[in-house]
């Protein structure tokens, strides 16, 4: 009989937010009457800018001539649309990053997850916990993890807590790591990083020899104008790390899937042979291979967002979704409940009540306010007697949400 990769029979039962859906929709079915408010999944909600429909609408109309059509495009992305990011993400905030180090992809979830192609089995891994469960899970599915814990952690990776006790700031690691995960703006807890925090990790990562695998699909959301948005931004990054970005928060794009990752030229790692080999030739190689590029008429819609008009309708769609956080902080805040994030980042962090854990909240929270959140615990043990809801919603059901809540 042919082999399954048994890698997956170690996961967990269910994705996270699979889970989530699962439990809403027993609820839903056995009360068919109540309509829920989800403030879960960190989907957006509110429609595209007006500049990115334009350029896609006009992008399909020229691929329906026969001078404007289009087949395969380059698997790294149109220059067009890598060089305007590299201008407009990176040069107008002083880093040194060049078009070709742009790899345009149809999401940071796939990127985070296929990086893991072009690295060795043998890494020590890092993550912080609670963590965003797609770079567990990927870590799992390619068998870079052994069986999972009573405490819910797999043998080999190195978990790293962020709490409130130590500020949502993980320290650095006494032993030897290789490859270790980090999500600023953070997702769950809406965490930040200043400068100062960026640089320890740099050189940290350069004094082992390690690389940092930097999320950054929430940069956009950053309030504060002298927090960095890009690892870039810190000197010597450019040697130990690889950085995902997304427009799908940002401009809406959940559902239309474009996304970055930059590879620098100056990255290297090593060989079972012991030399050093390149990353962005592995990983343009890879890309090539198993990668047909993202579509002609979504890239040129992501170009949009960097027009005048996409900017400015950019601007409000963020400052739309931070006053909902805003207005979550508040609301919870006066109901008696300790919360964090929300300030630069679209997700609040919420203290379980004393007493209540992470499912017991979700569960009281949709049987008695009829709202849909994330538990804590579903990002890691130490995300346990935590709570994250979304600010991604119409400013309506956040107002209704919240009334909702401080009724309970
Ligand atoms: C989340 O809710 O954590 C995000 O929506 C997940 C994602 O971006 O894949």
């Amino acid at each position: 009989m042919f082999q399954v990769n048994s890698n997956y029979l170690k996961l967990k039962a269910g994705y996270l937010f699979p889970e989530i859906s699962r439990r809403v929709n027993a609820f839903t079915s056995s009360h068919p009457n109540i309509s829920l408010i989800r403030l879960g999944i960190g989907d957006v909600t509110e429609p595209l800018p007006n500049a990115c429909r334009e350029a896609m609408k006009a992008a399909i109309d020229e691929m329906g001539t026969k001078d404007g059509f289009h087949g395969y495009g380059p698997e790294q992305g149109y220059s067009w649309l890598r060089e305007t990011i590299a201008k407009e993400d990176f040069h107008s905030r002083g880093c040194e990053v060049n078009a070709d180090e742009i790899f345009v992809s149809d999401g940071s979830k796939c990127d985070s997850s296929n990086i893991l192609d072009i690295l060795d089995r043998k890494n020590k891994i890092a993550v912080t916990d609670p963590v965003y469960p797609v770079y567990v899970d990927s870590n799992v599915m390619s068998g870079n993890t052994g069986e999972l814990d009573k405490l819910g952690q797999y043998g080999g990776l190195i978990y790293l807590p962020i709490t409130a006790d130590n500020g949502f700031e993980a320290k650095i690691p006494d032993e030897k790591v290789d490859l270790i995960y980090l999500c600023f703006p953070n997702n769950p807890t809406g965490a930040v990083a200043t400068k100062i925090q960026l640089k320890r990790w740099v050189d940290f990562a350069k004094r082992s020899n390690a690389l940092i695998l930097f999320d950054a699909a929430y940069e956009a959301f950053i309030q504060d104008k002298e927090l960095p948005h890009s690892i870039y931004e810190i000197e010597g990054a450019r040697e130990c790390a690889i950085e995902f970005r997304s427009f799908s928060k940002k401009a809406g794009f959940t559902g239309v899937r474009c996304a970055y990752t930059i590879v620098p030229k100056t990255l290297y790692g090593g060989s079972n042979a012991g030399n050093k080999v390149d990353l962005w030739g592995l990983w343009n190689r890879r890309q090539s291979t198993k990668f047909n590029g993202v579509n002609y008429i979504v890239q040129r819609g992501a170009e949009a967002v960097y027009s005048n008009e996409g900017k400015r309708e950019i601007a409000n769609l963020v400052g739309f979704y931070m006053e909902n956080a805003s207005i979550i902080r508040r609301e919870l805040l006066s109901a008696g409940l300790t919360v964090y994030g929300g300030e630069h980042a679209p997700y609040v962090w919420i203290k379980t009540p004393k007493g209540t854990d992470s499912w017991e909240f979700f569960d009281q929270l949709l049987q008695k306010a009829n709202v849909v959140g994330t538990p804590g615990s579903g990002f890691g043990s130490a995300g346990e007697g935590y709570f994250r809801l979304s600010a991604f919603n119409s400013r309506e059901n956040v107002l209704m949400a919240m009334k909702k809540i401080a009724s309970i």
